[in-house]
């Protein structure tokens, strides 16, 4: 896929993307930083700037001008790993001529490796886990005092609330806000709750003061981020006893409320729903709201009861079908994505076959595609036998992504003809001419620039289509959609 969309894609295909801040006069050292993985590494990579400006370092976009390089990596599957080290033996050369170079891992992969990154690989002098980031410009003297520095803490409060984000490579029309750190779910294939910890949510104050910061420097667009928003909760604990009498609960569905009442004109997106925590009263709130946009992103990872309980992911088939039904039920037109994973441990012809016929019901708009690989640690790794040959698991992995092809097309197909509301993002990457935008569905429309300006909302009438980009026209009719 070539189009502009492409920017959300989760995982491997953001990898590898340098970042930059503009300097200050009191910023005498700088930063090189690169991002890989999900959008909360990207996110954690603008905490991670915030805490570095004040410690005196500006950005750069030039690796040779760097007095210090930090890689903020990802775990979730072996080959986003090996991406990662062919990087770090490129800096350990480039260390060879400069020796006061600093070249530092951040996050999944420096908290799954630790000390063997610095000891057994000898690649790097400076590794911090996620909920680390406070302690990196301590760390870094530490580095310049002739010794390795290493802080892999996971913490049960950090959420770093307070901190404002630098907005790195900003559009300054749409950003992201962690609103939670962590899983405590346990999918047997993942890497993730070993690599990022407890659950913890942070403060709906500070995530809603963060939106309407946002709103005011002219953003319009917010995404909440966490691995399970549906079970994000404040005031509350596991057990569902209340902390603080005096003060409200806020769940999921309550913060989406606050956030799409900062401004009508705000959009709110989230990102990632859980089918087995997923409420009918967060599709409520999103249906009541027009800001808040009709999309959800719902991994279901396969369409096989038996693998689903071997993935440990706390549903079956047709827990998830009866979720999607609400969602159709609630709000008929929303968009929908989803995750899979091809070759679990175990999966048969017919499980896999499952997974397509799923597909067949769904008719995603888009969905994130990948062959299992095991990680360490993790209960498949220490349960089940890795025994899907990896020509299977590439065939059938070809074999979704073929039946994905199709209805993202179909899908695409299926809203030529009408009128949206599109938030301008910004200069078409193919034409100079043209803009790009979003419908609510979150699917890219690219038009003439005619008299329009990026952050603002446009209605444009949809003529013609590519597989995954819309084609139109602005006009002065009302929107459909
Ligand atoms: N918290 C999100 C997903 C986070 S990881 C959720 O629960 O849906 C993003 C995606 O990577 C997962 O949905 C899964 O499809 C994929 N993934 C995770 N571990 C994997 C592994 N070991 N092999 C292949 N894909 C994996
Ligand atoms: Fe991983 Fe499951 Fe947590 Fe998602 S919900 S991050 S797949 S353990
Ligand atoms: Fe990767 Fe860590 Fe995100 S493993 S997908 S960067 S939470």
């Amino acid at each position: 896929m070539d189009s502009e969309d492409q920017k959300e894609l989760l995982g491997e295909s953001l990898q590898g993307t340098p970042t930059v801040v503009p300097g200050q006069p009191t910023h005498t050292r700088k930063l090189y930083l690169e991002s890989y993985g999900c959008q909360m590494n990207f996110s954690d990579s603008e905490i991670v700037a915030s805490i570095l400006s004040e410690a005196g370092f500006a950005t750069t976009r030039d690796e040779d001008d760097a007095d210090l390089i930090l890689l903020n990596t990802c775990a979730i599957r072996e080959n986003a790993e090996q991406r990662v080290r062919a990087r770090l033996r490129q800096f350990k050369q480039a260390k060879g001529a400069r020796p006061h170079l600093v070249v530092g891992v951040l996050g999944c992969m420096a908290e799954r490796l630790k000390e063997s990154l610095l000891e057994q690989e000898k690649l790097v002098d400076l590794v911090v886990g996620p909920d680390a980031y406070r302690d990196i410009p301590n760390l870094v003297d530490q580095v310049h005092g002739g010794q390795k520095a290493v802080n892999v803490l996971l913490s049960r409060e950090e959420t770093y609330a307070e901190i404002s984000p630098v907005r790195l490579d900003a559009n300054g029309v749409t950003a992201f806000i962690s609103i939670m750190r962590g899983c405590d779910n346990m999918c047997s294939f993942c890497v993730v709750p070993f690599t990022r910890g407890r659950e913890r949510s942070r403060d709906p104050e500070s995530i809603v003061r963060e939106a309407h910061e946002l709103f005011d420097a002219g953003y319009r667009e917010v995404t909440l981020l966490g691995q399970n928003v549906d079970s994000y909760k404040w005031n509350i604990d596991n057990k569902g006893v209340v902390k603080n009498e005096s003060e409200p609960v806020v769940r999921f569905a309550e913060l989406i409320n606050r956030v799409a009442h900062v401004n009508p004109d705000l959009r709110v997106r989230f990102s990632t729903s859980h089918p087995k925590d997923m409420t009918d009263d967060v599709l409520e709130v999103m249906a009541k709201h027009e800001n808040v946009c009709k999309y959800i992103h719902l991994p279901v990872q396969s369409g096989n009861s038996d693998v689903l309980k071997r993935m440990n992911r706390g549903y079956t088939r047709e827990w998830y079908l009866e979720r999607m039904a609400a969602i159709r039920r609630i709000m008929p037109d929303c968009a929908t994505s989803t995750d899979i994973i091809s070759g679990f441990c175990g999966e048969t012809e017919d499980e896999h076959k499952d997974t397509l016929s799923l597909m067949d019901m769904m008719h995603y708009d888009m969905a994130y595609m990948f062959s299992y690989s095991e990680r360490p640690r993790t209960l498949a790794q220490r349960k089940y036998e890795n025994d899907v040959p990896p020509e299977v698991k590439s065939r059938r992995l070809q074999e979704i992504m073929a039946v994905q092809k199709v209805h993202a097309a179909n899908r695409t197909k299926s809203y030529v003809g009408r009128t949206y509301r599109v938030l301008v993002e910004g200069t078409s990457k193919k034409k100079e001419d043209q803009f790009f935008g979003r419908t609510t569905y979150n699917t890219v429309v690219v038009f003439p620039k005619e008299n329009a300006k990026p952050g603002t909302y446009v209605n444009v009438h949809v003529q013609d289509c590519t597989p995954v980009t819309l084609i139109g026209k602005m006009t002065k009719n009302e929107p459909s959609a």
